[in-house]
């Protein structure tokens, strides 16, 4: 089997420390199994930027271009004002590479975990399929007289038909594709954004036409965030834009157990993809080797599953459901175990 090359990028905070966790597995799952990884580390983020002032540069681009998949940690440094790591890096990778889709499941594992009371595995089991580079996060705005009491501050909702389109059509094969209801909703906010989300709304209806085995559904995103705590069994994949994906995956993150669980996917179907866990890169407890792998480790076996090889991914995520099961986590699983310690028993339990 040919080799798969992986790029990494640690980045900030606990960033590192994970996805020291991801290449440990990957190593593992390979020794186990035919899949081959070459790695090489790309040192971005904090650091290199207040070392050299630069991000991302167009070399460093046309080296990540050369690779399988990125594996990204996180990004994100209280000596850095917010913003310049996040754009500069992450969003520059996300819209550089042009990975329109981002996947982010919300999985329950393990029943223990979930804050909801009475839902189970069953019930809480949905994919969030989020527009990704466009929406609010396209950067398109300005301050008209800035830090005067006159100020005006501007940041514009693009939307594309052509980025509407290819989200929604990606989310409806994905939907035809999963072992479920075969439903779709789309999640917008057609009530107020009467331009920006009616296109959401045509389109959904264009493109459905094409998928008539699959159930169309749509809810408001205040809506939405209510039905996921109430009923998440409703759910069975989800469309929406940049900014609503992001908030509402992270309260999908708490009813699967918390942030240390959530993973996602930037994906070009047609090109380099990149995965990370959901979280960032929690300052507040880097460099103590406390930090939660696991959603790390789960980005890394959706890596794996979307390079091809579903089966090897699977191992990964049983790995992950045992140690969860017999509490082999972090303190915030209520766990004792290190970082480290959880890497070194995902892979034991592969071994
Ligand atoms: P965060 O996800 O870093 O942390 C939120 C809370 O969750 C913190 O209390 C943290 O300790 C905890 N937490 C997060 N991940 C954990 C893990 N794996 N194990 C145990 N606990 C964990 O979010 P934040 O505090 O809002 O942001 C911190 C920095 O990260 C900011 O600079 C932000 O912009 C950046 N950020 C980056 C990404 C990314 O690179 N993908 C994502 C979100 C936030
Ligand atoms: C995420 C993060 C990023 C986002 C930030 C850090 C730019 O919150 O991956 O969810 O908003 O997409
Ligand atoms: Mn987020």
């Amino acid at each position: 089997m040919s080799k798969q090359k992986i790029a990494i990028i640690g980045g900030d905070g606990i960033g590192p420390e994970v996805t020291k966790q991801g290449v440990k597995v990957l190593e593992k799952l390979a020794q186990i199994s035919d899949l081959e990884f070459e790695f090489e580390d790309f040192a971005l983020g904090a650091d290199h930027y207040l070392e050299t002032g630069e991000l991302v540069t167009d070399e460093v681009k046309a080296d990540l271009e050369e690779f399988d998949a990125i594996y990204l940690g996180a990004v994100g440094d209280p000596r850095v004002k917010p913003g310049v790591l996040e754009h500069g890096i992450l969003l520059d990778l996300r819209f550089s590479f042009d990975q329109y889709i981002n996947l982010r499941p919300i999985k329950l594992l393990d029943p223990k975990f979930t804050p909801l009371k009475d839902k189970g595995p069953e019930d809480i089991d949905l994919m969030i399929v989020r527009e990704n580079t466009e929406g609010l996060y396209a950067g398109v705005g300005g301050f008209l007289k800035e830090g005067t009491k006159d100020e005006v501050a501007t940041q514009q909702m693009i939307n594309t038909y052509k980025g509407v389109e290819r989200v929604t059509r990606y989310a409806y094969e994905y939907a035809q594709k999963r072992d479920q209801e075969k439903k779709l909703t789309l999640c917008d906010k057609s009530n107020v954004l009467t331009y920006a989300h009616d296109l959401w709304q045509r389109v959904f209806a264009e493109v459905g036409q094409d998928f008539a085995d699959v159930k169309q559904d749509h809810m408001l995103v205040d809506a939405i965030t209510m039905k996921m705590v109430r009923n998440p069994e409703i759910f069975d994949v989800v469309v929406t834009c940049n900014m609503f994906g992001d908030i509402i995956t992270d309260l999908g993150a708490e009813i699967q157990g918390g942030m240390g669980l959530a993973v996602s996917g930037n994906i070009n179907p047609e090109g380099v993809s990149m995965f990370e866990p959901v979280h960032g890169s929690a300052p507040d407890i880097a460099g103590e080797n406390k930090a939660n792998p696991i959603a790390a480790l789960l980005a890394a076996a959706m890596m794996v599953e979307v390079l091809g090889h579903p089966e090897e991914a699977d191992k990964i995520e049983q790995a992950i459901k045992l140690s969860l099961a017999k509490n082999q986590t972090t303190l915030d699983m209520g766990g004792n175990l290190t970082t480290d310690q959880v890497g070194d028993y995902i892979c034991s339990v592969l071994e």
